[in-house]
């Protein structure tokens, strides 16, 4: 259907009206003669595109995708990075094990890589036929477990995670293709190269691999594990801010300096922390852990950084909530982001039972200094 006159004019049509809502532009297509099928799939179509462009850019306008496999695929920034990464390695042929519809092929194929991606599902691997079209490119609906991998100097297996009941546990368990097929890619191929959710414990990661943590305009959205001929350094965080990529790296065993509160702290981004690269940030700054097991970073300046949101602190604010009321209050606090690190705080219920008013705002840290609960009322930070 993807290819067809008859559904690409319907979603020409459908891309017009989509603004509409589902029935103001069914209703639209329907009495410009579209068939109620096609007008179905176009206008699905129409919604996928527009939901993509967070994802891909203008790209999305000229792609296809099924609601899972937009939701599973590589934001273009991060795919282009990672293309360009094999194709500095010397990697001229990469297997996309798991393509889905092709969002990191197609990152492959961009940057002059041979691909061949391989996708189980039929329905995805003709979406990925379609996003590949005049590329080089070969989609092989199949699994990827047995597939002929001699021709080809580079994989990439991003494997489908299964999600238990919605919560975010990293589990080897639920991973498609399996966890044991692609970690033995690292091992198996000349390069190769794992994208996994960000939870995967560190225990995990193999012997020489590299790992790295990527987050996106402050979302944290995969790790990767690139195999030994292709590390550089044991671990990465890399924090993309308005399509660039900063980068801090290192072995991920090192302890950031103790000391005190200062009048700045910086709450750094989940990368970072999940790469466990909070001192190599802390020496960017020159900062202190108040408590080596919370990763706020205290300092006397404050400054603009990739890595983190930098806060200035303006009290320490009692823990039990009747005085953390009073205190708010006496700050004027009616508005008031609550963060923590190292505390079980119910934030929410919290949050109610502070009844706050006033006309100020403010950013309320709940945390430990020196493995005692506190709360620092800070303002400022992006
Ligand atoms: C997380 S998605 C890949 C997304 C892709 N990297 C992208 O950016 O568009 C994983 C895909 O692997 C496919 N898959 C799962 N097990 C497979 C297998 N054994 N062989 C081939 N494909 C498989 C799923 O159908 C799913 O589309």
């Amino acid at each position: 259907m993807l290819d067809t006159a008859g559904f690409n004019a319907a979603l020409a049509a459908a891309e017009k009206v989509v603004d509409r809502g589902p029935v103001g532009a069914a209703t639209a297509l329907r009495s410009a003669g579209v068939d109620p099928t096609l007008a179905a799939a176009a206008l699905t179509q129409a919604t996928l595109r527009r939901a993509a462009v967070g994802k891909f850019g203008a790209a999305a306008g000229s792609m296809f995708f099924t609601r899972t496999g937009l939701e599973q695929a590589t934001r273009a920034p991060v795919s282009t990075a990672r293309a360009a990464r094999l194709a500095r390695a010397g990697v001229t042929t990469v297997a996309d094990l798991g393509c889905g519809i092709g969002a990191d092929s197609r990152a492959f194929a961009l940057a002059g890589l041979s691909v061949l991606a391989v996708e189980a599902d039929p329905e995805t691997a003709a979406v990925a036929r379609a996003n590949l079209r005049g590329l080089d490119a070969t989609v092989v609906t199949g699994d990827a477990t047995t597939v002929d991998l001699s021709a080809v100097d580079a994989a990439l297996c991003d494997p489908a995670r299964r999600t238990a009941g919605g919560r975010r546990v990293f589990s080897t368990a639920g991973l498609s293709p399996p966890w044991e097929f692609a970690v033995g890619l690292l091992a198996r191929l000349p390069f190769a190269v794992l994208k996994l959710a960000p939870g995967i414990p560190h225990d995990l990661i193999p012997a020489g691999a590299e790992a790295g943590w990527v987050s996106v305009d402050g979302d944290l959205v995969e790790a990767a594990l690139w195999s030994p001929s292709l590390a550089e350094v044991p671990r990465r965080a890399t924090v993309f801010r308005a399509g660039t990529a900063h980068e801090l790296t290192g072995p991920g065993t090192v302890q950031a300096p103790p000391g005190g509160v200062r009048r700045y702290v910086f709450d750094p981004d989940g990368a970072v922390t999940r790469a466990g690269l909070v001192a190599e940030f802390a020496e960017t700054v020159d900062g202190v852990l108040a408590d080596p097991q919370i990763a706020f970073v205290y300092a006397d300046r404050p400054a603009r950084t990739p890595f983190a949101r930098c806060l200035e602190v303006v009290d320490e604010v009692p823990v039990a909530t009747k005085k953390l009321r009073a205190a708010l209050r006496a700050h004027g606090i009616g508005r008031l982001e609550i963060r923590k690190r190292g505390s079980a705080q119910d934030v929410e219920k919290l949050r109610h039972e502070l009844r706050l008013s006033g006309d100020g705002s403010g950013v309320l840290l709940l945390t430990k200094i020196a493995d005692r609960s506190a709360a620092l009322l800070c303002r400022g930070g992006e």
